[in-house]
């Protein structure tokens, strides 16, 4: 069933409940990365359990080469534990998840991860060791490696902090570093969890900003989870909002129609996002009733 919505198409997908999409046109399109260094990923019929719990169930998600995808839903879904499948981090327990055609085993440098907290650099180590870390322990040369840091540094704005240590940069440098990090392994995909969940909102916009362009640079796929509806539509050739979980699905699926660098107050990014808050306000009501925390919440608005 296909439903015109100004603009906005919503398809009815039998047994999937609604998938949405708005038409594309993008700057580039998904299938024809700039470098043609992305690897699609395929997620199909995946379920991940912890033990009896079983956190997400029946995701089925094509992301092809070049993709930037963003994951939306409430807290506790499930995002992590499926960004951390696609990382290698953890195992599917049914179903199949492949990068690049091959089935994804275990963590890889194909598959770069970028955390919410910068707290994984090595504190011990200057900006240029941690950024050549992977080249390192791939053995490649001191000269490819002192290339592949004034390239990634160059790419994160941080070149002339090379020969500082994590400990003397702020929470955005910090997380930049991260992301060069993450950068010099030349992943076909980048995965990102909350990337920048804790920075201040000015330094959130800049990082936004240098992730798009270095995205569209580097041509490598991207999964990236937030909370931030405004960040998924700057940022997103799809973005994906899941169900509240237990065994939490994909909701919805929408292409936003929208040319970069975005603009917020186009009409069709206002739009996108009153159906995104819509559909992820749905989820976020039955997550906090399954918790019984919307009879309190009810209870302390009447002033109880
Ligand atoms: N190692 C684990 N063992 C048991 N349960 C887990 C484990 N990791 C995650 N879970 C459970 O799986 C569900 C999904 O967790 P997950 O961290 O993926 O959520 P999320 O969507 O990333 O939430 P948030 O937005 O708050 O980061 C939660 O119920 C969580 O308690
Ligand atoms: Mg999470």
């Amino acid at each position: 069933m296909t439903e015109a919505i100004k603009g906005i198409e919503k398809e009815t997908v039998p047994g999937e409940g609604a998938v949405a999409a708005t038409t594309v046109a993008v700057a580039r399109t998904p299938t024809e990365p700039a470098a043609g260094r992305g690897a699609a990923l395929r997620v199909e019929g995946a379920g991940i359990s912890f033990g009896d719990f079983r956190a997400v169930q029946g995701i089925d998600l094509d992301i092809p080469a070049g993709e930037f995808l963003c994951l939306l839903g409430p807290s506790g879904c499930g995002k992590s534990t499926l960004l951390s499948a696609m990382a290698g981090f953890i195992q599917v327990s049914e179903g199949t998840l492949t990068a690049g055609g091959a089935p994804v085993r275990g963590p890889d440098p194909e598959l770069g991860m970028v955390f919410q907290s910068s707290e994984v650099l090595f504190d011990w180590m200057t900006v240029h060791q941690n950024v050549t870390f992977g080249p390192r322990m791939r053995g490649v040369s001191r000269v490819e490696q002192n290339r592949v840091a004034d390239e990634f540094l160059g790419l994160v704005g941080l070149r002339h902090c090379a020969d500082r240590y994590p400990g003397q940069l702020s929470g955005g440098m910090r997380q930049r570093v991260q992301i060069a990090r993450v950068l010099a392994n030349e992943p076909g995909v980048v995965l990102m969890d909350e990337p920048f969940g804790a920075l201040d909102a000015q330094t959130r916009q800049v990082l936004q900003q240098e992730t798009a362009r270095i995205w569209e640079a580097s041509g490598c796929t991207v999964v990236f989870v937030t909370h931030d509806i405004d960040e998924a539509i700057l940022l997103a050739d799809r973005v994906a909002v899941m169900t509240a979980g237990p065994a939490a699905s994909i909701k919805s699926l929408y292409t936003v129609d929208l040319p970069r660098p975005r603009d917020e107050s186009d009409p069709a990014a206002l739009r996108l996002r009153s159906r995104l808050r819509e559909d992820i306000g749905e989820e976020v009501r039955k997550a906090m009733r399954d918790q019984g925390l919307d009879d309190r919440l009810d209870r302390e608005a009447k002033g109880a």
